[in-house]
């Protein structure tokens, strides 16, 4: 798998490297924020609970230092990490279930910095009972897709500031959509258990497409896509794992597929790192690109692919956002 000590490191006092991500409390954000940070960013974590995104600061800092301590005891030549060079980790509020939150959260960045040199898309939820947002939304719909694309057209003047990069962690789960489905259809039937993987499909496939329209219109910047691999040890499996005694059957299916298919919650952090920082990734050669596990290039769904239909999502998600007074 591609090893992230590849990537280049930066010396923050002189070289000013800014990251933004969403959803880097535990799971593959914790160890994306882990590894920008000790390559020299400075990373913004958005997250709606303060004491979960604080504590994951503490951790951050602490298994940096752990990992540099025990590569000096080791004496290795090959030394990279120094502890001077650590970037810095800052909280942002932002509640994706909620658009205000989002654009107040984009605006407190705004005013902080003046370039994002990376912008991660990271926060998501999966398969969880239907629900409709207060902005009016199917909460995996807005929380996996709406609300980043909002987030993201807010923050892309700073992206486009430094020719950055904007990264989206899509899924393998888009290709359970085998048609185009118009974003507005709820899929709010019975059994949830089936129809809630339509609706995770549904916002997963909005978010390759997103991708792939702003690289059209944003050549300047690397925008591309990923499904980070089978993480089985992260929250987001949650919802089932927790269900009163069924929740230990879906736990045990679970342990299966990550004996059988699975990558840690740091690997699964390596595709996103690469897409995030690897220099031989050029606008030129990988704008708009779907990557898999590790890093290594893949191809998305035919609906995915399609760009009428991206198209068709791009104007009906403009629409929707100017509805609720949102300037895109
Ligand atoms: N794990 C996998 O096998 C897998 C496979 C394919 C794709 N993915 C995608 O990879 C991404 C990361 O997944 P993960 O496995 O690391 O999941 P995770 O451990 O559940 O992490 C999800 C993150 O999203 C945050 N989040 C959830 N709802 C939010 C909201 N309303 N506002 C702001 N932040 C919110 C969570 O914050 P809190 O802690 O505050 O809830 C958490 O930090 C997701 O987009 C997921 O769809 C994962």
């Amino acid at each position: 798998m591609f090893d992230p000590d590849t990537l280049p490191y930066f010396d923050p006092v002189s070289v000013r490297k800014v990251a933004v991500i969403t959803g880097s409390t535990g799971g593959i954000g914790y160890y994306t924020c882990l590894h920008l940070y000790i390559h020299g960013y400075t990373v913004y974590m958005c997250g709606k609970n303060s004491q979960r995104v604080n504590k994951a600061i503490k951790d951050i800092e602490q298994e940096a230092l752990t990992r540099a301590n025990q590569r000096h005891d080791k004496k290795h030549n090959w030394y990279r990490y120094d502890i001077k060079q650590f970037g810095s980790l800052h909280y942002i509020h932002l509640d994706l279930k909620d658009l205000k939150c989002v654009e107040r959260a984009a605006s407190k960045v705004m005013k902080l910095e003046t370039q994002v040199d990376v912008l991660i898309n990271n926060a998501g939820i999966m398969a969880i009972p239907f629900e409709k947002t207060r902005d009016g939304f199917e909460i995996q719909l807005q929380v996996n897709y709406i609300s980043h694309f909002l987030f993201t057209m807010k923050l892309l003047p700073l992206v486009e500031n430094c020719h950055g990069r904007v990264i989206s962690l899509s899924s393998l789960g888009h290709f359970l959509q085998y048609k185009y489905w118009k974003l507005s259809e709820q899929f709010n039937y019975f059994p949830n258990m089936v129809y809630t993987w339509f609706r995770y499909a549904v916002s997963k496939t909005a978010l390759i497409q997103f991708t792939k329209m702003l690289a059209i219109k944003n050549p300047g910047v690397l925008c591309v896509s990923l499904h980070p691999g089978l993480v089985m040890n992260t929250n987001l499996f949650s919802y089932w794992t927790r269900l009163p005694i069924i929740g230990i059957f879906f736990w045990m299916f679970f342990q299966v597929i990550n004996a059988l298919f699975g990558v840690t919650n740091e690997q699964g952090a390596i595709g996103t790192l690469r897409c995030a920082m690897c220099p031989s990734l050029t606008t030129e050669n990988d704008n708009g690109k779907y990557f898999t596990t590790g890093g290594i290039e893949s191809k998305s769904s035919s609906i995915a692919n399609n760009l009428d239909d991206a198209a068709t999502t791009w104007i009906w998600t403009v629409h929707q956002l100017n509805d609720r007074g949102y300037d895109i």
